[in-house]
């Protein structure tokens, strides 16, 4: 059983239904024109000899003919919007290019930032893809695809996110021509798999592997840091924090190499060169009672004992009820509490800590106990914060005083208390279990310190898979131009429609350095023709040169990026762009507007009908 949902001639069709057509003609007519539409045909009863839709896009309320009767089967609810065909598939389209030309105008060391102000009223400056993207809360369905895939660019590499978006916009701008021509989407998707294949080959024999010599290559890990930094607010400064991501990444586990262990504290005021890199943990001082500032604020190898208790004297009257006889009873029950409380603050003194941390407040009588001893406490510590301090001064959380051992106590080298801005800072330094790290970033804005932290975000994250990754590709568009190249040729060497494909995937591939050169406001076509001549002369790394508004080997000048990143970046927007292609139908099923409409439309069907 077929339903057409295509170009209907209406005296054939009125010929097929009312019985001047043949059964065969029926048949024929049937077939040519419809397309098999399983998920409906399956749910009416096989007993309907014919069904079509009656205004198919609007309402899915097919009729069928029937001894003269017509009844109605109601299929989907009423209100569900449907659009399919080819013309969906290029409405598609144009939602990713509209998504494509927003990110445009960022990619490349002179793109621009993106000011996005949220419902909120909250401001972000980014020049970050993904963030952008997440932050323009994109509806259209397809359009959506690119915001995840350059979502999970974000996750998976960090870095790549405007490419693997501009990348995967520009294939779905050529291949419209093809899907407007009638090629099947089927072949187009067997092309672009192919072509991507293809891709991934060629980088993987041109990735250069740059050797390190006995642990992890600072060079490399630097280079790669500031191509990655180059695109951002920090680019000028790109000295100062390629050797703060580096070392960073270098002080972490470098089997685990966990970014969480990198902290990343805020502290608005100062210039951005006024950023620490703390090899260690810091954290912002927590609040403290009276006495605490007779307490001593710099330690060289302290004793840090680390509590999950609380150390306060307890006003029972909030929380227990005593009932009392006379009034020296009373006078029991204070020195009872008092005796519980010096008992705690005599074992951890008695432990040898010279600075006693608690994620459970510390009052004002310990505070006054601990600053008469020589020793520095501060409670209410956020437990991220306490973790990541156990995690580099060694020792283990306690939940009681009563047995503490020496091995429960962590130490580090320095400890002091600094003020930075308007803030006060505890900062724990060369601690011996150092497998963390953290970055105190500066700035003068709120905005301004929230893009420096995700640009050393994806700086990070690009420095953490060059330690393990050793490959790299020249960036500036270089590796695009070759792979642009080499797709070409190989097109040339087929015959058919994949010929056409396959060329179109190597076209798109060129849209990374003509934008590079659009946003730079060099001659897009001129720089692009240099290249495809130096790519011609076996020139493998020549891309955009930025400096001198030219082309350069820039394998040699260092603009190196993980080959890794790029390979993710293609076979992403490859799938991502298969898969729009793939889809030409949306059913959407709007919410009910209320719960009454709802009840209303409830009462409305089952009128009349008893139950
Ligand atoms: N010094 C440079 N010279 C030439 N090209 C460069 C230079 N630094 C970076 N690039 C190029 O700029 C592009 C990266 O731009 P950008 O960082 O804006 O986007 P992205 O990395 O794709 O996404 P995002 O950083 O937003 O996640 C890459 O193609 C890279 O090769
Ligand atoms: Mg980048």
């Amino acid at each position: 059983m077929y339903i057409s949902n295509r170009t209907i001639n209406s005296a054939k069709l009125e010929a097929a239904l009312f019985g001047d057509a043949s059964i065969e003609e029926e048949h024929r007519y049937f077939h040519q024109s419809a397309v098999p539409f399983r998920s409906v045909s399956r749910r009416l009863s096989p007993k309907f000899n014919l069904v079509f839709f009656r205004g198919f896009l609007s309402k899915l309320t097919p009729i069928t003919i029937m001894n003269g009767q017509v009844p109605t089967v109601v299929v989907l609810k009423e209100g569900t919007d449907t659009s399919q065909g080819r013309g969906q598939i290029i409405t598609n389209i144009n939602a990713c290019i509209a998504i494509q030309e927003s990110l445009k105008p960022t990619l490349g060391p002179l793109g621009s930032d993106v000011l996005i102000v949220g419902g909120d009223g909250k401001t972000t400056i980014s020049n970050d893809g993904a963030t952008i993207l997440k932050l323009l809360d994109v509806i259209h369905p397809a359009a959506k695809i690119l915001v995840d895939i350059s979502r999970s660019q974000d996750a998976e590499v960090g870095d790549g996110t405007t490419s693997v978006t501009l990348l995967a916009g520009e294939i779905l701008k050529e291949c419209k021509g093809f899907i407007e021509e009638g090629i099947s989407t089927t072949v187009i998707c067997k092309g672009l798999r192919k072509a991507s294949q293809l891709a991934v080959k060629n980088i993987k024999e041109l990735q250069v592997e740059v050797s390190s010599k006995g642990g992890a290559n600072r060079e490399l890990l630097e280079n790669c840091a500031k191509t990655a930094m180059s695109s951002k607010l920090i680019h000028n400064n790109d000295e100062f924090f390629t050797k703060m991501v580096v070392d960073a990444v270098l002080t972490l586990d470098q089997e685990y190499l966990d970014e969480k262990l990198i902290g990343i504290k805020r502290i608005p005021g100062g210039s951005m060169e006024d950023s620490l890199f703390v090899n260690g943990v810091a954290f912002k001082k927590t609040f403290s009672y009276a006495g605490f500032e007779q307490q001593p604020k710099q330690f060289t190898n302290p004793k840090i004992l680390n509590l999950n208790v609380e150390l306060e004297l307890k006003a029972e009257k909030d929380n227990a009820e005593v009932r009392i006889e006379q009034v020296k009873d009373y006078q029991n029950i204070v020195d009872a509490e008092w005796k519980i409380i010096t008992q705690k603050l005599e074992a951890i003194e008695a432990s040898g800590a010279n600075i006693v941390l608690s994620k459970l407040p510390i009052g004002d009588l310990a505070t006054q106990y601990f600053a008469d001893r020589n020793i520095f406490c501060a409670g209410r510590v956020a437990s991220g914060d306490l973790d990541r301090v156990i995690q580099a001064v060694g020792g283990s959380i306690q939940t009681t005083t009563s047995d503490i051992l020496p091995e429960h106590l962590g130490t580090c080298a320095s400890f002091e208390e600094v003020q930075i801005g308007g803030e006060r800072y505890n900062i724990f330094k060369g601690c011996p279990e150092a497998k963390t790290c953290t970055l105190l970033l500066r700035g003068g804005a709120e905005q301004v310190i929230a893009e420096v932290e995700r640009s050393l975000h994806d700086a990070i994250m690009i420095v953490r898979r060059a330690v393990k990754n050793t490959a790299i590709v020249a960036g500036g568009g270089a590796i695009e131009m070759e792979l642009s190249k080499r797709l070409r040729e190989y097109s040339r060497t087929i015959p058919g429609k994949q010929q056409l494909i396959i060329g179109a995937f190597a076209k798109a591939l060129e849209v990374i350095p003509r934008q590079l050169c659009d946003n730079g406001g060099f001659d897009g076509t001129d720089l692009l023709n240099k290249l495809r001549a130096a790519h011609a002369k076996g020139e493998i790394w020549f891309g955009v040169d930025f400096r001198n508004g030219g082309i350069n080997d820039n394998l040699k000048s260092f603009v190196w990026e993980p080959s890794m990143m790029k390979i993710n970046a293609i076979q992403s927007a490859t799938e991502a762009a298969m898969l729009i292609l793939s889809v030409d139908e949306t059913i959407k099923n709007e919410e009910r507007a209320s719960a009454g409409a709802a009840a209303a439309a409830q009462g409305a069907r089952g009128r009349n009908i008893p139950r």
